[in-house]
């Protein structure tokens, strides 16, 4: 096999953008509604199944809040992101001309991407119960994110996207019992998140190779630092989801159930927004290429307590 050059990486990925390249209202909603009657994120990553005490009725709304916070999610992570690429896309004006188009296709798509998902949050609204909150701010979240160095930004960014890619091959395309919608949804997400997947990586490898050892150390500590703070908003948001999920079921559950729907919903929460990403293959092989072996645990050490 012919090892790709960079300059091909960029340019398949701005060939594959071109002809993947989707409508909000033509390709995705095309006039749907959400149908309440289904599950939204599949049981292989809202881990509702685990909750027996549940009826089928109580795991599917449980699935729907899940689902509702996870496209609010997107939403939120894709303004840093959307803010990053167009830093970074600097960088290559005068330069690989490939690489810059890679960079504008990945930038107005995280656009047209918060976008989407602002939709599925009124459509969302529309259909459920009053007093759902997301509580995290898009432009609180980037202030902090985008404070750190631009190679634990571009880690993180990688994580997430690799992580996308992950749910919808695994679970969400493969779950029959999940809404028609919504898994279209994140299929067309996903088509759009490959490439950025491919640009990630090539982005954080070109700023990798610029850093000196004593600056990959301090990025270290960011990438560390900014994982503990996608862990705060994971711990904040699934308790204002099993609150929210405890007063719209409508019957009152012994403090025992109580306690394990919001261990449940937290458990499930560090899955999908942390574990699953820092699992893939992919992700611990680019990052693994970067790091010293003492890097690495004090990596490892970090995540311990939310892998547990
Ligand atoms: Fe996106
Ligand atoms: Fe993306």
């Amino acid at each position: 096999m012919q090892l790709q050059s960079t300059d091909d990486r960029y340019a398949k990925a701005v060939a594959t953008s071109k002809r993947i390249r989707w409508d909000i209202d033509r390709d995705v909603i095309r006039g749907r509604a959400f149908d309440f009657n289904k599950k939204f994120l599949p049981d292989g990553l809202s881990k509702t199944d685990r909750l027996d005490f549940l009826t089928g009725e109580e795991r599917r709304l449980l699935s729907q809040i899940q689902g509702r916070t996870y496209a609010n999610m997107f939403g939120l992570v894709e303004r840093f992101i959307a803010a990053k690429v167009l830093e970074i896309t600097a960088d290559h004006r005068l330069g690989n001309q490939n690489a810059l188009e890679a960079l504008v296709r990945f930038g107005d798509e995280e656009l047209k991407h918060q976008e989407l998902f602002r939709r599925i949050e009124r459509m969302c609204a529309a259909g459920m119960p009053d007093g759902y909150t997301f509580v995290p701010e898009p432009n609180a979240v980037a202030a902090v994110v985008l404070s750190r160095s631009t190679w634990a930004v571009l880690a993180l960014t990688c994580h997430i996207e690799l992580f996308v890619l992950a749910h919808y091959r695994e679970s969400i395309g493969e779950d029959d019992d999940v809404s028609e919608l919504w898994r279209d949804v994140f299929l067309y997400h996903w088509r759009e998140e490959s490439q950025h997947a491919i640009i990630d990586e090539l982005e954080w490898q070109r700023v990798n190779a610029k850093l000196s050892p004593e600056e990959r150390n301090l990025a270290v500590s960011d990438l560390i630092d900014l994982v503990s703070a996608v862990d705060g908003i994971v711990q904040m948001q699934a308790s204002a989801d099993a609150d929210y999920f405890l007063k719209a079921c409508g019957r009152s559950l012994s403090q025992e159930e109580v306690e394990r729907v919001h261990a449940g919903v937290l458990g499930a929460y560090r899955w999908q927004y942390i574990v699953s990403g820092v699992q893939e293959p992919r992700f611990s092989k680019i990052l693994g290429g970067m790091i010293t072996e003492k890097q690495a645990d004090r990596i490892g050490t970090a995540l311990a307590p939310i892998l547990n």
